[in-house]
């Protein structure tokens, strides 16, 4: 067997249906019987469908956005957006060498029940919106000419969470092949473990599987390498693997003066498995992982490798503009580099499991994670959600803490308790290592509760009660895991609850929250509170609380749903980093209202800060880093100006002006090019300017874009918590100056033309270059129409029978379904005699209005082919060869299926009698 080890991406070209299929119902015997066996699932999950109308999507795809928001059915927490079911089917060809070949399909995630079939039969249900999982294919597939149908019934009319949890299958779906024997799905464990300041003991648990049919002594060899590539350790391990059986493989590799993952120096390490036979190649893997410590503390809090480290966090669900929870790879980066950007270096992934991707990204940027639970249940299902995530995420360096809820009625009770113990000991049986704890916002005075159990204590808002809390369990180490929850609405400066509009000067909170300011201090001042997770980074589809109709999206974020900083973003690089920041609000585009006062703040960390309004200096003033300071000026068309001192030097200065009329929009484009493979994307947003290239901060006009070259437009936004206009679109209005399109490249090297014309602006044109790349090794569709459900009389007969005979569907016995595909059949070799070989034809609208050809890839004997009554060919083929039959218009109008019947005289002598091969319909 040669290729070994292959990741296939399957998120091309898949079919989708929105809303059930009604499947007619067949209540007659041999209907219920087939139903019944491997393989007989019927409607869209069989093999016949006519899916020849559904729409071509590619994955990651997320059906609830694109529709519009109801107003009468929709929910206010999921955005007013319909989810309901969906069906998505691929016809897909699998090489012949891959039987033998262990087949995994893994998919990423599909929101939210999901109903898995391949070529008929039922191999997977999956209940969570969240949990990646994996279906092995290898026995149910069809290998060499014949296409396998993957049918995925999606059904997300019920809700895991309270926020937009988007419908689909919304994250990537993977084909990975491999040998017979091989290292199993999430096989390799790397446990870095520090024992002194220069070794590090790499304890490395491989599971290797045997599904070959006989023992085997094999070798495994496991190589360190860094990020030069240079090989630091080998093991060697040889081994006995039982057919049909499972091993874990335990090396132990002690790596001297590692360079260390650490937030701002990311270093990360490959373990490369390796597995022989006798010298000879049977798998390979690779292991990504990083050497890093991490302490508790309940005095000092959080330490990484030694450091204190405070938790500076943010809170995130998934969607963002424009794709809804759909994201490309590329916009997840582009988030997480916004947020390291505000000085975060930490990321709870609430309240649920991210995309394997998004941990891909964090391990490389240095974004630590607090990875969730989303579904509290010590019930099968409930263990297995928790057990998923630990073995999925368990290699990422990035992954600092293992969350089991989030804000659980049973939290301060017994029940809690005793959920608690057992899902503490799941997860520690599967990793040691990283700290557990919840989420919680109330019960943590309980004596028979949760809070004192876990290793963390997550306070969710709640701030008053830290000192309270530590007063009574000294020796609890605390996390503020859910802080803040203000409100405020990008680029406005005043409250509005007719329009439902907050103002950015950090002063509304939620009745449960806090100002950034008040959250801050009470986490900042408090060593023993190892960090805070701020409700949220990102504004979020849903939950527009305090509001609904029109709102369509929250007020929490700390920046709106496009990453589009508001205020607040800059408020927090104050307190989070180190360089001084001087922020000024608001801005000065006050036309109309002059001489009327407007107030003026910073976000800084400045030790003192002078404002000036035109030149004239207003005054000096000492900052109170959780307070700010404020002014009341006049407003007069102009520059405000505002500098800021650290130890008496002049260490920043900020200036606000008036600006002119917009002009034109400026691209900011997250990086300068894209990888033409068709999978890359990036944000690209879009500002107003003025003719001095000033950010015009409160222009609203409307933008039509079109693109031409080697990219699509995935979709677009705005930012605005009350916009009902389209993402799915090519268009889109500003909100405060400010849109986004999200750019997907094409295969292709064409350089990208995007052009925009706007209302009063002359139009304007962009290049974004398209560098070569390959298409990522993918698993492309089919679109043949295939005839699978063969039955062929089972007694050949002497005599010629009718060949229309009637198929009583209650007789299960005078004919057996066969798969015509494998070849011959052994029944009918070396036999004289007659048999009759009936399927059903379905016919798509396409099929039913162009002129087909019924294909037989082979075929042997004097043969009689029909459709319903009428006799189309009749042939003689002495050895097994292919047979084409034109398929007159007439044959099929307005049928949306004809029966095949097909009479085959067979002699002793023929090596393959009868239909040996594949049949299909060519359109
Ligand atoms: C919390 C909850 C979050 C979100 C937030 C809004 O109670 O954990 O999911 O609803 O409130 O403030």
């Amino acid at each position: 067997m040669n290729n070994l080890r292959q990741r296939l991406s399957m998120d091309k070209d898949w079919l989708f249906h929105l809303g059930e299929v009604d499947v007619p119902v067949n209540k007659s015997h041999n209907s219920i019987y087939g139903r019944a066996k491997a393989g007989g699932a019927i409607g869209p999950a069989g093999m016949e469908w006519n899916d020849a109308n559904w729409e071509t999507v590619q994955l990651p795809h997320d059906w609830s956005y694109q529709q519009p928001f109801d107003r009468e059915n929709g929910v206010p927490n999921f955005g007013f957006k319909p989810r309901g079911i969906g069906w998505y089917r691929k016809k897909f060809r699998l090489p012949a060498e891959d039987l033998g070949k262990q087949l995994m399909l893994e998919f990423d995630g599909i929101a939210t029940e999901a109903s898995i079939y391949l070529n008929g039969s039922l191999l997977e249900r999956n209940y969570s919106a969240y949990t990646s999982f994996t279906v092995d294919i290898s026995d149910r597939a069809y290998y060499g000419d014949r296409p396998n149908v993957l049918a995925i019934r999606v059904d997300a009319t019920e809700a895991e969470g309270w926020w937009y949890e988007g419908a689909g299958i919304y994250r990537h779906v993977w084909l990975t092949t491999k040998m017979p024997l091989h290292i199993a799905e999430r096989g390799v464990w790397v446990r870095p473990e520090k024992i002194n300041d220069t070794h590090w003991q790499t304890h490395i648990e491989t599971v290797v599987g045997n599904e070959l049919e006989y023992d085997v002594n094999y070798t495994l060899t496991t190589y360190i390498q860094n990020a030069k590539n240079d090989v630091v350790k080998k093991a060697r391990t040889e081994s006995k693997c039982a057919a049909g059986s499972k091993i874990t493989v335990v090396q132990q590799l002690i790596v001297t003066n590692p360079d260390i993952w650490d937030i701002n120096t990311p270093h990360l390490y490959q373990v490369h498995s390796v597995l022989t036979i006798e010298g000879q190649l049977y798998d390979t893997q690779v292991t990504s992982y990083g050497y890093r410590t991490i302490r508790i503390c309940p005095d000092q809090g959080f330490f990484l490798n030694e450091k204190p480290l405070k938790l500076k966090g943010t809170c995130n669900h998934q969607d963002h503009a424009g794709v809804g929870v759909a994201l490309p790879d590329g916009l997840q980066e582009y988030r997480i580099r916004r947020l390291k950007d505000m000085g975060s270096n930490a990321y709870r992934a609430a309240h649920h499991n991210p995309t394997p991707e998004l941990l891909d990204i964090c391990d490389r940027l240095g974004m630590l994670v607090m990875d969730e639970n989303r579904n509290f249940e010590t019930s099968g299902e409930g263990l297995r959600q928790l057990e998923n995530m630990v073995t999925r995420d368990r290699n990422h360096p990035c992954v600092v803490f293992y969350s089991l809820f989030n804000e659980e009625p049973h939290q301060g009770t017994p029940i809690g308790r005793r959920m608690v113990k057992r899902m503490m000991r799941t997860v520690k049986r599967l990793d040691p290592t990283r700290p557990v704890l919840g989420a919680l916002n109330g019960g943590v005075m309980e004596d028979e509760g949760t809070a004192d159990i876990m290793e963390i204590t997550g306070f969710n808002y709640m701030h008053a009660g830290y000192d309270k809390f530590r007063a009574k369990h000294p020796a609890q180490p605390i996390i503020g895991s859910e802080t803040v929850s203000a409100f405020s609405t990008r680029g406005n400066y005043a409250n509005d609850s007719i329009k439902q509009v907050f103002d950015s000067y950090d002063q509304e909170k939620a009745p449960w929250g806090a100002t950034v300011r008040e959250a801050w201090q009470a986490v900042a001042t408090r060593d023993f509170v190892m960090g805070t997770f701020v409700w949220t980074g990102f504004d979020y589809r849903g939950e527009p609380t305090p509001y609904e109709w029109p709102s369509i999206n929250t007020h929490f974020g700390i920046m709106d749903t496009c990453g589009f900083p508001k205020d607040a973003y800059y408020l927090y690089q104050a307190y989070w980093l180190d360089e001084p920041i001087l922020h000024m609000l608001p801005h000065w585009n006050w036309q109309g209202r002059d001489g009327q006062p407007i107030k003026v703040m910073t976000h800084t960390n400045c030790e003192e800060v002078s404002l000036y309004v035109n030149g004239q200096f207003i005054s000096r003033e000492h900052v109170d880093l959780y307070k700010q300071l404020e002014w009341e000026v006049p407003y007069e068309p102009g520059i405000v100006r505002m500098e800021g001192y650290n130890n008496g030097q002049l260490v920043k200065v900020t200036e606000i002006a008036t600006t002119g009329e917009t002009v034109a929009l400026r691209l900011e484009l997250q990086k300068p090019y894209l990888h033409g493979d068709g999978k890359d994307a990036i944000a690209v947003n879009v500002y107003a300017i003025d003719a001095q290239q000033r950010f015009v901060p409160t222009d609203t006009r409307f933008v039509a874009f079109t693109l031409s070259g080697s990219g699509k437009i995935l979709g677009v936004g705005n930012g605005d918590p009350n916009c009902h206009e389209a993402d799915a679109a090519q268009s889109r209005s500003l909100f405060a100056g400010c849109c986004q399109l999200i750019v997907q490249s094409l295969h292709g090297t064409e350089p990208i033309v995007l052009r925009a014309e706007a209302e009063g602006l002359a139009p304007m044109t962009w290049v974004i270059q398209v560098k070569e790349a390959s298409e990522p090794p993918h698993i492309a569709s089919v679109r043949e129409t295939y005839v699978n459900d063969w039955y062929v009389t089972q007694e050949p007969y002497s005599e010629r029978p009718d060949p229309l005979m009637i198929m009583d569907s209650t007789d299960m016995n005078t004919w057996e379904k066969v798969d015509v595909s494998y070849g011959a059949l052994n029944m009918l070799k070396g036999i004289a005699g007659y048999v009759v070989f009936r399927s059903q034809l379905r016919l798509s609208d396409q099929a039913k209005s162009s002129s087909n050809t019924l294909r037989f890839n082979a075929i042997q004997g004097d043969v009689e082919v029909y459709a319903d009554m009428e006799l189309l060919l009749v042939a003689s083929l002495d050895e097994p060869a292919s047979l084409e039959i034109p398929l007159r218009e007439v044959n099929l109008k307005g049928k949306n299926a004809v029966t095949l019947s097909v009479l085959v005289h067979m002699t002793e002598q023929m090596s393959k009698p009868g239909i040996s091969s594949s049949v299909c319909l060519l359109t």
